[in-house]
């Protein structure tokens, strides 16, 4: 675990230094869990909207997108139940001052009986060697037996407390759990309070009387309160798909984690509206078809898996996480929601319109349910960031750090370089980049050792190194060098273009998903 801590420092300071990700306003020491997206970041992040964008709007006729707006009525947050239930329960520690997440703290807790179980799990295995059957193991040894129990226990109260938005009881579970603070190490605890995370402002002067507006806190409601106008102008008919990309704002109390868990972020949410009754063979469909997306990348099938909730919003009759193995563990990186007509139904009461669909088919109208996916884009660029870093030991002892982003989302696709600063190879490099730049992010670079400049592009990820010498003056070859294998091949100017585009469109990635 400390060695994983160890790799996700190096990527946190790697993303600093190959201009990826920035502290926002570092020069007057930062602000909390709010980030900038350097040179190389937002080139990744724009690739990373990219796949998703096209893989939903150009491999599905029935989604369109949209654009909405960040401030939107007050009442929506009030229909959507965001301003009396997106709160999270907070509780201070009176000797050092700090506040905590009380549900963060427990599931903390949650965690360590976890360790202790695998810790177990692990002596045995290194015991027993070959012969270790695991699953009898878990099944029958009184430690982890134990161990299994009190989780079991804590988990159900901790659930029901959370259900029954039970705040004197999450305290009771934090005293009984004898629960410490990190800081003082004093379990001298205040009440439990809720704490609304929508971030809040005034729109127009104060003496035309300010209305109070939120920061959204989800794409989601902006494709909600339009869907009807998308249905009726763009002619759609159900089951039919409203996408969408945008920021969003929580004030989250905790966070950590560089990039993971953020108080100004970025979401791409769909919402895919069908008939009443047929919700569960969509919510399986999109539930399926979303993991494809992410396996497409070939970040490796076994960091992923599906979470599927067992206790529901009192809105959804099916959801899934699917969760992505970071440095510190399986994480949430998306939701798959079957959020019935909960929302529509709310706005449909808050604002008084009949926003129905009229079925041509069945002669009615109804409320249409709804099945929501919904990924962060940071969540998903430190996930592609994570799982491709690597410092790689090099034969003779060298070392060097490469990421192996997918060739499809790597901010450059491709580097042209003089192998020396004269004799007309300049010229005829950039003759090359001149021509490639129409279609790849193509970079020049002069400067440096050759054995320097394919470092410098290895730690941003460009799959591909075009080398110009002077044997490309007498017979039109270039070196193609390839990021991950190192290989490096003699080939025709002429062919450069064709053999890049095979490797680095985003269309070979997209045909995966057909
Ligand atoms: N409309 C549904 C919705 O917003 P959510 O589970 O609260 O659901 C969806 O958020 C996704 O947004 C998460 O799976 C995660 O990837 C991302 N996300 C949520 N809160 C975030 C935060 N504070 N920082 C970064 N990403 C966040």
């Amino acid at each position: 675990m400390a060695q994983q801590e160890d790799v996700f420092k190096k990527i946190v300071s790697h993303a600093k230094e190959y201009g990826f990700v920035f502290q926002s306003s570092e020069i007057y020491d930062g602000l909390a869990a709010v980030y900038d997206y350097g040179q190389n970041g937002v080139e990744l992040k724009n690739n990373i909207k990219r796949y998703w964008w096209d893989a939903m709007t150009l491999l599905h006729e029935n989604i369109v997108g949209i654009d909405s707006a960040i401030f939107m009525h007050p009442t929506i947050w009030k229909a959507s139940g965001h301003v009396d239930a997106f709160n999270d329960p907070l509780i201070d520690n009176r000797d050092s001052k700090k506040r905590y997440r009380a549900d963060v703290l427990i599931e903390e807790e949650l965690a360590k009986i976890d360790d202790k179980i695998e810790k177990e799990v692990a002596k045995a295995r290194k015991r027993f060697g070959e012969s270790f059957d695991e699953a009898l193991f878990r099944q029958t040894n009184p430690r982890v037996a134990e161990q299994v129990e009190k989780r079991q226990k804590l988990h159900e109260r901790f659930a029901n407390a959370m259900n029954d938005n039970n705040l004197e009881e999450l305290r009771q579970i934090i005293i009984d759990c004898e629960i410490a603070c990190p800081v003082s190490g004093t379990r001298n605890w205040t009440e439990v309070r809720q704490f609304n995370l929508m971030f809040r402002t005034e729109m127009g002067s104060t003496a035309d009387g300010a209305m109070t507006v939120y920061l959204r806190p989800e794409t989601a409601q902006g494709i909600f309160v339009n869907y009807l106008n998308v249905q009726k102008t763009g002619r759609m008919r159900l089951p039919f798909g409203i996408a969408q990309i945008g920021k969003a704002f929580r004030n989250e109390i905790v966070a950590r984690q560089f990039i993971f868990r953020m108080r100004e972020f970025e979401q791409m949410e769909m919402q895919f509206f069908v008939r009443p009754g047929q919700e569960l063979q969509w919510f399986e469909f999109w539930k399926q078809w979303r993991l494809k997306w992410h396996k497409a990348l070939g970040l490796g099938d076994s960091k992923y898996r599906y979470h599927d909730h067992d206790k529901l919003a009192h809105y959804a009759n099916a959801a899934t996480d699917i969760e992505f193995e970071m440095p510190f563990g399986f994480k949430e990186v998306e939701g798959i929601h079957s959020r019935t007509n909960f929302d529509l139904s709310q706005h449909e009461k808050f604002s008084g319109k009949n926003i129905k669909y009229f079925d041509p088919e069945l002669n009615e109208s109804y409320t249409p349910y709804v099945i929501e996916t919904s990924i962060g884009v940071d969540r998903m660029f430190l996930s592609v960031l994570c799982s491709s870093y690597e410092e790689q030991k090099l034969e003779g002892g060298d070392t060097r750090v490469v990421l192996h982003l997918p060739a499809a989302l790597a901010p450059v696709k491709c580097a042209v370089m003089p192998l020396v600063k004269k004799d007309g190879l300049p010229e005829k490099a950039r003759e090359i980049v001149d021509d490639l730049k129409f279609d790849f992010a193509t970079r020049y670079d002069e400067k440096d050792s050759i054995g320097k400049r394919y470092r410098r592009q290895d730690a941003v990820g460009t799959p591909f190194c075009i080398t110009v010498d002077h044997q490309t003056l007498e017979d039109g070859t270039v070196t193609l060098r390839e990021r991950d294998s190192m290989e490096q091949t003699r080939v025709n100017v002429a062919d450069l273009h064709k053999l890049i585009h095979d490797r680095v469109s985003l269309t070979s990635l997209l045909r995966k998903l057909a």
